[in-house]
């Protein structure tokens, strides 16, 4: 019997795995230099929790999520992503508590029902942070500049970075009232999911991929226009942070996102070189979330980055040296335990180190020492054993000698 992976899910190779592992050790050095700390939380939650966070008729709860019953007849779900989660951590743990701003990072897998494409997976990843406890619009300011300083590590270039303000409650109010009205004007153009929305939450039609709908949008109200004075102010301020740090962004008022969750500001982090999923990146402010869900009232704001999607960046302007086994033990005659010593010692000494477990000629052990493609060869002799000695062939320059086991430490430490 074979089997393959499902469908929008893939392996994540050792060949690809370096680039996954310097991705995430340089986000890692970064936000740890921002106070950041990681945090880790379940992949399986409680399904209400994003059906109350992210929004029962947003794409994602509605056709999106991996949900299913529990043995117990709990309705859980895999987690779409992680600021729902990671709210629910920092208020059962009381992590309020502590003085404001916390900051949490993750780095973990997603899931999405997703009829997958290039960049669009059902299993994906992200590494994500959020920050708690400040209203400031210089923390907006400061993700971004942390986010374009992590793809700048991974000299990523050509992005653009678009923001918008959804306000608060009360200007969303007014906006999604006006709104209604333009909509019902023009309920004939809409398709059937869009009439359905219109009702329920009119903001998400302006995320409709369908032409018709596009067009009905063209002169759409646009929420910048119905901020309040504090929310106008918060957006300027953001906007004033991005100017004074020299980082060029572009106003879309009709960034909405697909969760419900954010208030005033959200921004996408976008490229051309990705196709039609070309948000690396993705964020906002959801200062109401943590009161939602039975937390003090607590302002808050975060982003996460989608790691396949950077990956693909990645492969131009990264180059990792695959990690290949250093040092090959091979052996001649009968020295097959030998060997295995030689080995165990050279590991027990942090020399990563490949050998042969079963009975094989000098010869084909050096194609297969070949084959792995280690640098250096450390051939075990019957004749060099007994005047304690091993000999070594550079498979890279092809120069070789003989070593003592303690020159042989010194040498193979040393890379050479
Ligand atoms: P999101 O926009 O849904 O936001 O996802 C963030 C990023 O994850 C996207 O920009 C994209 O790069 C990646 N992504 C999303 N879906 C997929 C998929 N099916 N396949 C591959 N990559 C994908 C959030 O998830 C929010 N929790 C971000 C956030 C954190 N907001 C505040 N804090």
């Amino acid at each position: 019997m074979r089997f393959s992976s499902l469908r929008g899910m893939q392996d994540i190779l050792p060949s690809e795995v370096h680039l996954w592992q310097h991705i995430e050790e340089q986000a890692r050095k970064i936000f740890e230099i921002f106070n950041f700390q990681e945090i880790r939380t379940p992949v399986v939650e409680n399904a209400e929790l994003f059906l109350k966070s992210i929004g029962e008729d947003t794409d994602i709860v509605e056709k999106e999520m991996y949900v299913f019953q529990d043995k117990k007849g709990r309705k859980v779900a895999l987690r779409p992503e992680g600021t729902a989660s990671v709210v629910r951590a920092y208020i059962q743990n009381s992590l309020f508590l502590n003085p404001a701003p916390q900051r949490f990072y993750y780095i973990g897998p997603m899931f999405r029902y997703e009829r997958p494409q290039k960049g669009r997976f059902r299993q994906f990843h992200q590494i994500g942070v959020e920050v708690f406890g400040i209203n400031s619009p210089a923390v907006d300011g400061e993700l971004i500049y942390m986010v374009k300083k992590f793809f700048e590590k991974l000299n990523i270039k050509n992005l653009t970075y678009e923001i918008n303000s959804l306000g608060c409650k009360k200007c969303r109010t007014l906006y999604k009232e006006n709104l209604f009205k333009f909509l019902s004007d023009r309920i004939t153009i809409l398709c059937s999911d869009c009439k359905r929305r219109l009702e329920i939450n009119p903001l998400r039609i302006l995320d409709c991929k369908v032409s018709s709908c596009r067009e009905a949008l063209n002169d759409i109200p646009l929420i910048v226009d119905f901020l309040c004075k504090d929310c106008r102010k918060h957006f300027l301020s953001f906007q004033d942070e991005l100017n004074s740090m020299d980082i060029p962004y572009n106003v879309n008022p009709k960034i909405v996102r697909g969760l419900d969750y954010y208030t005033r500001t959200v921004f996408e982090v976008t490229t051309t070189a990705l196709g039609a999923q070309n948000a690396v990146a993705a964020g906002g402010r959801y200062d109401y979330l943590v009161e939602l869900f039975g937390g003090p009232p607590t302002p808050a704001a975060g982003f996460a980055v989608g790691m396949e999607r950077l990956i693909d960046l990645c492969t131009e302007t990264v180059r990792i040296e695959s990690k290949k086994p250093y040092v090959y033990v091979a052996y001649a005659g009968n020295l097959l335990n030998e060997a295995k010593n030689l080995a165990r010692f050279l590991r027990n000494n942090n020399i990563p180190v490949e050998t042969s477990y079963e009975e094989a000629s000098l010869k084909s052990q050096l194609r297969k020492a070949d084959r792995f493609g280690v640098r250096i060869v450390v051939i075990v002799g019957e004749e060099e054993l007994k005047r304690s000695v091993y000999r070594w062939k550079n498979m890279k320059t092809g120069l070789q000698g003989e070593a003592t086991l303690k020159e042989l430490i010194e040498m193979l430490r040393e890379g050479r």
